[in-house]
């Protein structure tokens, strides 16, 4: 309906993610006219705070990416004069309903629509489902929660979790983020490969000899020690962000590009996958090491941190999907802080030529010439394909270049953050983009039974010092599977 109402609540407005990134791409979209006319924001939070003090606090992360000229500031300003704050406990469901009342107000009688933001600790989730939905759920139109990371942490708390957030919302409320899913180039993983002749067909153990889904990070878990050590780094990122990737890159076609189509096939791959051993993954944890003169503290440095602590900071990991299409195909991860580098990416290594009639010019290691299609998620996007070519001149001799689709080079247009795409797909009820609960159950069961064993054996991780390229583990495991970590090479 044109003249309908958004209102969007964020549960906890002070907090990091909230003033990093949900203000910031609400703007966005305010500022690209994706939000309706008539759209009010909230800020829900504990501490007490007036309508400008939220401003004041949320118009110093603002910044106007798509535009650096003065209207830019207009712009800001009109977006400020639409952000209110409310100040509640979690669990009160007599501070939401006062919450509703200021929503009333701002809806003045109109068709109105209903988005909610956790952006909280796990830990009052269910409170919050609760109080909101009995409390302040729109009446007129639809009523829509966003929640995020750590579902859980393991198979049967997360089950629970969403045991528990069903008894108040139905699954097509429930929009579970999982923000790599909103980036450019793993949206674009699937148009490459369904939109191209040249990649299409290939897309199978037939031709290729193994995938590898690689994110790192070149800072350490700084001020956050408390949080991360009670997940680790394949509850962080494994079982999650390389694990969607993952399942995009690996699924049957869907029927269509419906959000239900695309998630079946999803589950599918999942579920084609065995549960993951300990022999399949290495771990490590970075400790502190000094170079130019700066000392860079180690992860049990972290005050916040048991010294004792064996949470993983590190982890490469080889899965296996047991169907037609990919039988026998290490898919590789590695997932690290306090790395060499920051840097997500997607590389598929192809299969060699048969029969190469150039073999010799590759001397004896021909995996030197083996094309690998790389998909580099952040930083500076780009698509590049490594290919053999004849370096020009009277000789033969062959060199392994790229053909490279470089974003910054060929679009002009700055890419919108990952949370301005899925905000405004929740908005607009596009769930394509979020993780449906029998993915997350598929997702926790095939790392709860090795995270328990980790966890029960409290298996000591590999040691490697902050900066560097990762333990030497990893090298292991990848050679084990008859492969090379392609940013390595
Ligand atoms: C989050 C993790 O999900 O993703 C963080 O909890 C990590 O530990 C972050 O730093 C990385 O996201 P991005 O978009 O900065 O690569």
């Amino acid at each position: 309906e044109p003249d309908s109402n958004l209102s969007i609540t964020i549960v906890g407005a002070s907090g990091d993610l909230a003033k990093k990134k949900i203000f910031p791409a609400l703007f966005a979209l305010f500022y690209e006219d994706c939000l309706p006319e008539n759209f009010t924001v909230f800020g829900y939070a504990r501490s007490k705070m007036t309508d400008e003090e939220l401003r004041s606090m949320i118009s110093k992360t603002l910044t106007c990416r798509i535009d650096k000229s003065e209207n830019c500031g207009d712009k800001m300003d009109q977006f400020l004069t639409r952000c209110f704050y409310h100040s509640g406990q979690y669990n009160s469901e007599e501070h939401f309903l006062e919450l509703d009342g200021k929503l009333e107000e701002k809806e003045a009688g109109r068709l109105s629509n209903r988005l909610f933001y956790l952006s909280i600790p796990p830990n009052i989730f269910v409170d919050v489902v609760r109080c909101a939905s009995l409390k302040a759920s729109s009446t007129t139109g639809w009523t829509r929660v966003i929640v995020e990371k750590p579902f859980g942490r393991d198979f049967e708390s997360s089950g629970q979790l969403t045991r528990c957030l069903k008894q108040y919302l139905t699954e097509d409320q429930i929009f579970r983020i999982d923000h790599y899913l909103g980036k450019e180039l793993v949206e674009n993983l699937s148009v490459l490969r369904f939109s191209n002749l040249v990649f299409e067909p290939l897309w199978s153990r037939n031709y290729i000899r193994n995938v590898q889904l690689i994110f790192s990070e070149d800072f350490g878990t700084e001020g956050r020690g408390g949080y991360f050590d009670n997940y680790g780094i394949i509850r962080d990122i494994m079982q999650n962000h390389l694990l969607q990737i993952l399942a995009l890159f690996a699924m049957e076609t869907p029927v269509s590009l419906d959000a239900e189509d695309i998630r079946n096939e999803k589950v599918k791959v999942l579920k084609s996958m065995r549960p993951l051993l300990l022999e399949d993954m290495v771990v490590g944890q970075y400790k502190g090491h000094s170079r130019g003169g700066k000392l860079y503290p180690g992860y049990t440095d972290d005050p916040t941190v048991p010294k004792n602590s064996v949470t993983p900071t590190f982890a490469a990991a080889a899965l296996f999907i047991n169907n037609a299409r990919w039988d026998g195909v290490p898919f590789l991860m590695k997932a690290g802080k306090a790395l060499h580098t920051k840097r997500a990416e997607i590389r598929v290594q192809f299969r060699h030529v048969p029969g190469n009639l150039y073999k010799r010019n590759f001397g004896t290691d021909l995996d030197k010439a083996t094309n690998e299609l790389v998909l580099r998620v952040q930083p500076d996007e780009a698509v590049y394909l490594k290919i053999n070519n004849k370096v020009p001149g009277l000789g033969m001799r062959l060199d392994r270049s790229d053909l490279n689709l470089l974003y910054s080079a060929r679009y002009p247009k700055e890419i919108p953050d990952a949370y301005e795409r899925l905000l405004l797909d929740a908005i607009e009820g596009e769930r394509r983009l979020f993780i449906r609960s029998d993915e997350l159950d598929a997702a926790w069961t095939l790392f709860t039974p090795l995270l328990k064993e980790l966890e029960d054996k409290k298996i000591a991780p590999e040691l490697y010092p902050y900066g560097s390229r990762g333990p030497v583990g990893a090298h292991y495991l990848a050679a084990k599977h008859n492969v090379r970590w392609g940013d390595l090479s």
